[in-house]
């Protein structure tokens, strides 16, 4: 154990990612955070794709947007800080709207929940009279108040089946509602979001790793286009890919989405091979250590959603949480 460290115990597991000098710039602004956790009484919560200073340095909370929006209901806390992107912030802010639910960059945004508008919805309703909305938990408070129930890649097929419906209009993300709709009967119409980060990804990358690391196993977000999915040998949540590799154990794996993920999970299987070609989430690195420390001791910048649409745009997650 390195003992020049102030958190040695919080260096140990992430040393084989984090290189030692970079760990000490860092450990200022996680002393100063742990502080002001408890000083305000304050959680963090944390998506899969923060660097793992953020995911294993000051996170309480850490997982796929499914389990954020899960554990927020559960938070006991008076402040909530929200390492991710704002649609998370939003649906934890719907969840807790007695809470001071915190961004450290309200420029954090994402390429899906900017694809589609509330007044999209209305003229697909208009063209696809009764079909039910489902939309992704990557949108505004906005277009989940216009829309029937939310999903999350990690239940999007079960929430399709609850409603028990031969068609349903499943947006903003293509691929996502072509990935589901090779595993169910319902009609699924989709919208042409993408996710910029995972757009990236082609059917020939994979067949170049499998060239180049023999007996990799290739595991792919499902925002990820539908070829690359279909010649991926696993497709799941960042949180299901999580699982994946802790119960699966191969000895080599790529993780074909966003950077921080395979850093994250490399820290719990240290003898699993991760190969790496990735893509960065230019919104999720506008997270740092030290704006999370700014947001703490400045109240900034508090995430609020029009009290006009709240209660839509709620009941549009809890129902998804009830699936
Ligand atoms: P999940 O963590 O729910 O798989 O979402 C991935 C993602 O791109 C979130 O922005
Ligand atoms: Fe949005 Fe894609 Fe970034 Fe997730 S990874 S926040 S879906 S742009």
């Amino acid at each position: 154990m390195n003992t020049q460290l102030r958190f040695p115990q919080l260096y140990e597991p992430v040393r084989k990612v984090i290189p030692a000098p970079d760990w000490m710039l860092y450990e200022d602004d996680i002393d100063a955070i742990l502080r002001l956790k408890r000083e305000r009484n304050a959680v963090i919560l944390a998506h899969n794709y923060q660097t793992p200073e953020i995911f294993h340095g000051v996170a309480d909370i850490v997982g796929d947007s499914l389990a954020l929006a899960r554990k927020a209901v559960e938070v006991e806390a008076d402040v909530i800080v929200l390492a991710g992107v704002h649609f998370m912030a939003e649906t934890a802010k719907l969840l807790n709207p007695e809470k001071t639910v915190l961004i450290p960059d309200m420029g954090a945004g994402c390429s899906l929940a900017d694809s589609i508008t509330p007044e999209d919805i209305a003229l697909l309703r208009q063209a696809h009279p009764g079909v039910p909305v489902v939309t992704y938990v990557n949108t505004s408070a906005a277009v989940k108040a216009a829309s029937d129930i939310c999903c999350t890649s990690g239940n999007a097929r079960a929430v399709v089946e609850s409603l028990g419906v031969p068609r349903v209009l499943m947006l903003p993300d293509e691929y996502l509602a072509k990935n589901v709709a090779k595993e169910t009967d319902v009609e699924l119409i989709a919208w042409h979001g993408h996710c910029e980060v995972h757009e990236l990804f082609t059917a020939e990358d994979v067949r170049e790793l499998r060239a180049s690391w023999p007996g990799v196993q290739i595991l792919a977000h499902p925002e990820c286009p539908p070829d690359v999915v279909a010649e991926a040998d696993f497709s799941g949540s960042t949180a299901v890919m999580s699982d994946y590799v802790g119960q699966q154990k191969p000895g080599r794996v790529v993780l074909l989405t966003e950077c921080s993920m395979s850093d994250n999970v490399a820290v719990d299987h240290p003898d699993v091979e991760f190969i790496r070609p990735c893509n960065l989430c230019p919104h999720m690195k506008r997270i740092s250590l030290s704006n999370i420390r700014e947001a703490l001791e400045q109240n900034r910048h508090e995430v609020t959603v029009d009290p006009a649409i709240i209660e839509p745009a709620r009941r549009a997650v809890e129902r998804m949480l009830a699936v």
